[in-house]
């Protein structure tokens, strides 16, 4: 048939989404996730404040739910996250310096653990960076300096040696200064034999903004060895959605899927939600919306069909 997911695998790739717990209880949603996609990302269901809420007290019961909603669709998981700034339970934050490390290293290994086998990949370290490309400061930043990332990779492959080891940030989709500071970094760790695998361009496009240099950026950074996933795509227009920006829109997701397939260490291209009612767009931005391939009934849009297309689909 002609899903996504056929068609990305007859080309060695992949077509991923995310998916909320939440999510699992509209039919409407699960129908088409089962059927057009083969990767799954748990929207939130992997973080921080939701698998170890208070220190040592661990929750993988909505993270569960979602392996095995993916399994039952033979769907792989991408671990989305293991150590981020964001929806960390504040008790991460109150610990005195020198118990930040020990902290970490247990929620990593824990969880690693807990999902070893049933995780393709993980998102270890997740928006490392700020925008002018310096390492954002926080929790685990100000207790163990830029070490933390290393450390980070090395505790998830010890725990689960199988499941590829990826960064994933924002804005690093096009050359310059955010993304330079990710390729120094991945540079520096492969060459300190650190284990890492990809990764990953959220792209939270706009619509008429994907960077010109997505292809050449993809490039630079496999050839230091790694692999490049889109993790997160959306493309956001203002709402109501214009005839010109859906069409604008089809452009875009055409060129980041072909963009992705141009560069054989590009794995696959992940959408971050499945239709725009689910969308996190309208409630970060707003007066923006519209942003995936399916419309407010979850009919597939312009974007769908030039993704059919780009993928050699008819
Ligand atoms: O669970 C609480 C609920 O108890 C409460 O009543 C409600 C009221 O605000 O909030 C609920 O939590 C929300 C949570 O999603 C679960 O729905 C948070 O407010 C909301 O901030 C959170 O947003 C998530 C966001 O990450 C947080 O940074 C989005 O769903 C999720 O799609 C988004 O995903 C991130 C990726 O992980 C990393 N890259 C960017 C991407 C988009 O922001």
């Amino acid at each position: 048939g002609t899903t996504l997911r056929d068609l990305a695998e007859a080309k060695g790739s992949y077509f991923g989404t995310a998916l909320t717990q939440s999510n699992l209880n509209s039919s409407t949603i699960t129908a088409i996730a089962g059927a057009q996609f083969d990767v799954v990302t748990p929207g939130n269901e992997m973080k921080w404040d939701t698998t170890e809420p208070s220190a040592g007290n661990f929750n993988f019961g909505p993270g569960d739910q979602i392996v095995s909603f993916a399994k039952a669709h033979s769907m792989r998981v991408r671990g989305h996250t293991l150590v981020w700034h964001s929806q960390l339970p504040s008790w991460v934050g109150n610990l005195p310096a020198n118990q930040v490390q020990a902290a970490m290293e247990n929620h990593v290994t824990t969880e690693a653990t807990h999902y070893k086998g049933q995780v393709y990949s993980w998102d270890v370290v997740n928006e490392p960076f700020n925008e002018d490309g310096t390492l954002r400061a926080d929790a685990f930043y100000n207790a163990m300096g830029t070490g933390y990332i290393a450390d980070a990779l090395r505790t998830a492959h010890a725990a689960d040696p199988n499941a590829k080891l990826y960064l994933n940030d924002y804005n690093i989709e096009g050359l310059g200064a955010k993304s330079d500071a990710m390729y120094q970094l991945v540079s520096s760790l492969k060459q300190q034999g650190v284990p890492i695998d990809g990764v990953g361009f959220e792209s939270h496009f706009i619509v008429g903004q994907v960077p010109g240099s997505l292809k050449a950026n993809i490039q630079r950074f496999t050839a230091l060895g790694v692999n490049v996933a889109i993790t997160e795509l959306d493309d956001r227009m203002p709402v109501p959605a214009s005839a010109a920006n859906l069409a604008q829109q089809a452009t875009d997701y055409a060129y980041v899927v072909n963009s992705c397939l141009a560069v054989a260490g590009c794995v696959g291209v992940s959408q971050w939600g499945v239709g725009d009612p689910d969308s996190w767009i309208p409630d970060f931005f707003s007066g923006y919306g519209a942003a995936t391939m399916y419309d407010a009934n979850y009919q597939p849009k312009a974007a769908y069909n030039a993704v059919v297309t780009a993928l050699g689909g008819t």
